[in-house]
């Protein structure tokens, strides 16, 4: 799919969807995702002196982990409107500091933030390389970056449950709930996509990341890659 095209598709979804996107969340994912980003935090060593951009930061809870976990100094970057908006209602703190972008086009100068986390964001990215780029540019000398994915387990029969669930029974409840035929179905389509072609080490290593980690969490079921600069 064109760059363009991924970018409004992308967008329309997310802006379709997001009166339902926590509900949907947490219900469908059985509350498990609230331990994913709590894990990837602590496994990237954030601290209260830490200047965190969250990109992709939809309805806010990744960001909202971190602060809960110590860190003060916040940031929020979407390209959907209605997803910032959200987030803008659900606490009293980020109002400022949220900003409507896309992750390949980042409007920050130079080396402004120590970390920055994409939690379930990457996978929809329309250019990968070019937004790990801009994430190199705004980051300081040894500022890392933590990226929360889905993936497919490599354990077969894990993998097959996986696959049933996330093929038949989430889009038929996303669909009932969000009432947003395309939305649930994408899920899994960019999950499968993204485990084929995607290999996120080497992407950041050839956008000048020096030392990248990779986490398998829960059977395999997601992973957490921390590059840093
Ligand atoms: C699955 S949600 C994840 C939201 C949040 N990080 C979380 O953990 O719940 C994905 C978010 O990525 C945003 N997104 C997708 N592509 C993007 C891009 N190229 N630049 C910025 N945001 C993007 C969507 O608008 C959506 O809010």
């Amino acid at each position: 799919m064109e760059d363009a095209n991924k970018k409004l598709q992308v967008k329309r979804i997310f802006d379709s969807i997001s009166n339902h996107y926590d509900f949907l969340n947490h219900f469908l994912s059985v509350g498990i995702d609230l331990y994913w980003r709590k894990k990837a935090i602590r496994l990237s060593g954030m601290s209260p002196s830490s200047k965190l951009l969250d990109i992709a930061c939809g309805t806010g809870d990744f960001a909202i982990a971190a602060r809960r976990d110590g860190v003060n100094k916040i940031f929020g970057a979407d390209l959907s409107l209605n997803m910032l908006s959200l987030f803008n209602k659900k606490v009293d703190w980020i109002n400022g500091n949220l900003v409507e972008c896309v992750a390949e086009d980042l409007p920050f100068k130079n080396e402004t933030f120590t970390n920055i986390s994409v939690a379930f964001g990457v996978r929809n990215f329309y250019q990968i390389p070019k937004a790990f780029k801009s994430f190199h540019r705004i980051l300081s000398e040894k500022g890392k970056v933590t990226v929360l994915e889905f993936r497919l387990p490599t354990n077969r029969l894990v993998r097959n449950f996986y696959l049933f669930y996330f093929n038949k029974i989430l889009p038929l409840i996303g669909k009932i709930v969000s009432k947003d035929k395309e939305a649930y179905t994408y899920l899994p389509e960019s999950v499968d996509e993204f485990d084929k072609k995607i290999e996120l080490i080497s992407i950041f290593k050839q956008c000048g990341f020096s030392k990248v980690e990779k986490y398998s969490l829960t059977l395999g079921l997601t992973q957490v890659v921390i590059a840093e600069k």
